[in-house]
Parts: C-alpha cells; structure tokens; sequence
C-alpha cells in the first residue's frame, strides 16, 4: 500500500464496532521492524508481555517491567501507521488497586502512545476496568489463561472446561460490563468461545479459542518460527525463519573460516572511484 492510501489507525471504538464483522486480525510485535512488516496486514498490534520470554529469555511473563514495556512500546510505536497499538500491562502492575493501575496505564499510553492497554482477569479486575474506562483508557481484557497467574493455575493449562466453564463465563459478562471494548480468549475450550462469543457485545480475540471468535491473535515470533523453544497446539507455523536464519549464520561461520567471506564485492579499493556506483 502507498503512503497516501494508508488507512488511518483504528481506535478501542473502531474496534469495538467491529463485533460480528469481518475477523479482526492481530499479531504481537516488540521491536519497529517487525511492526512495519504487519502494519497493513493488522487491525491491531498487540506489545504482548509475552516479550518476556519470546526476546528476554525468560521463563515466565513474570519479570516483565514497566521500563520493558515502555521500551518495547515506543519500538512499535515507529513502526505502526494504519493499526492500532495495544499494550499489554505487566505483571504487578494493576492489580494492587485501581488508581495505581491508572498510574501505570496513563504512562504506558502517554509514554508510548498506545491507544488501549491489555490487563488480565475476570470478575476480579470488573472494578479496576471500570475505574480505567471512566477516566479515559480504553481496556482490552484478557481472561482464560492468564499467563501472569501461572503459579496459581499451576501451569499453562487449558482454562474452562466441564464445571469451570460457568466461571470463564462470568469473567466474560464482568468484563464486558465494565467496559472493556474487546476481550482475549486465550485457550478456552472451543464451545464455550463460541457460547461466550454469542453472547456478550464486545468483539473476542481468540488464541487457542474458536475460528468462532471476532478476531485471531498469534505471538508473531511463534507463527514465523523464530521462537523455537516449544509449541503450542494453538499455534500455526505460517513459516520456519529461525531454521533458515540459523542456516544463514551457520553459512556465514563457515564462508569467515574458510576466508572466503569477504569476497571482492564486499571489500573496498584504495583508489576513489571517479563515476558509477558507491564503492
Ligand atoms: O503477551 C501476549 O503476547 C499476549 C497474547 C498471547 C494475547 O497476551
């Protein structure tokens, strides 16, 4: 797409309006030019908090920061133009109480200019959604598995199914009620997305949800096969770069090893060129 007939940037209204409608389409995304690279494919880019373990090595989205957030965020930021920025609240950040979740929500936005802030939890996080709403800033929910309370759901399990599907449920009309303009289903059974989908008013995103869902979200890293170390069943490798990346270096190594990288191409006369091309 050119410049000129760039679409402009949804916002949480946008968004929100698009529930039923065509699929919403997302992908996280932590540095500029991985945004540029999605920014005409993506109704919106989520700075997932999944950062953490995708390019900090960690091994849970635990040790995320503020300061990471804001970093990644403002890296994103350079690199978007027709989608929507989300960003995710790190860990610790919201939970204590309401007005301190506005503090960290009002910088992450101010900071990065983000047009909504993702935060997880259900029933639980209705009043601190409601308090962000009323003062300004949109809410993406996020319920299902919450990936900052692994340690209580003792792992990274599939959230909802038989007797606890009444609970997910709940967390859905809770934080549809206090104003959250969408909400991510993260690996739901497929039923009970749908059955959710069906009836609260605002758009669900889904990751290991439903086809069901109003829109799709992936960590980009999973689905382009750069982040290796495990995956998902909800995750589709649309490509296998970290094999061929590591092909690439493993050329490369080879090529120094054997002086044959730099060739002639590569390397520079001592002589100024007088016309043609830069030498
Ligand atoms: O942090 C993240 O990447 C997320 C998505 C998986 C929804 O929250």
């Amino acid at each position: 797409m050119s410049a000129t007939a760039r679409k402009k940037a949804p916002n949480a209204q946008d968004i929100r309006a698009r529930k039923g409608g065509e699929p919403l389409v997302s992908l996280t995304a932590y540095t500029t030019p991985m945004a540029r690279l999605m920014d005409d494919h993506c109704d919106f880019v989520l700075v997932g908090d999944s950062v953490g373990m995708v390019l900090h090595g960690l091994e849970s989205t635990l040790g995320v920061t503020m300061e990471m957030m804001v970093m990644h965020g403002q890296a994103v930021a350079r690199g978007l133009e027709s989608a929507m920025m989300v960003i995710d609240m790190p860990f610790a950040s919201y939970e204590h109480s309401p007005s301190e979740a506005f503090r960290n929500a009002a910088r992450l936005m101010s900071q990065t200019s983000a047009g909504a802030v993702k935060l997880e939890g259900g029933v639980e996080m209705a009043e601190t959604i409601r308090f962000l709403v009323k003062r300004g800033i949109p809410v993406m929910a996020h319920i299902g598995l919450t990936p900052q309370s692994v340690n209580t759901l003792g792992g990274y399990k599939v959230q909802g199914r038989e007797e606890q599907a009444e609970a997910v449920l709940e967390d859905a009309r809770a934080v549809a009620e206090a104003g959250a303009f969408s909400v991510v289903l993260e690996k739901v059974p497929q039923k009970l997305a749908d059955q959710i989908t069906g009836e609260i008013a605002i758009p669900t995103i889904g990751i290991g949800a439903s086809a069901g869902c109003d829109g799709q979200i992936l960590v980009v890293d999973d689905m382009v096969g750069f982040f290796t170390a495990f995956k998902p069943k909800f995750v589709k490798r649309y490509a296998e770069l970290g094999p061929l990346a590591e092909a690439a270096i493993a050329e490369y190594a080879a090529e120094v090893r054997a002086r044959t990288f730099p060739a002639d191409e590569h390397v520079f006369s001592d002589q100024a060129p007088t016309k043609g091309p830069k030498t």
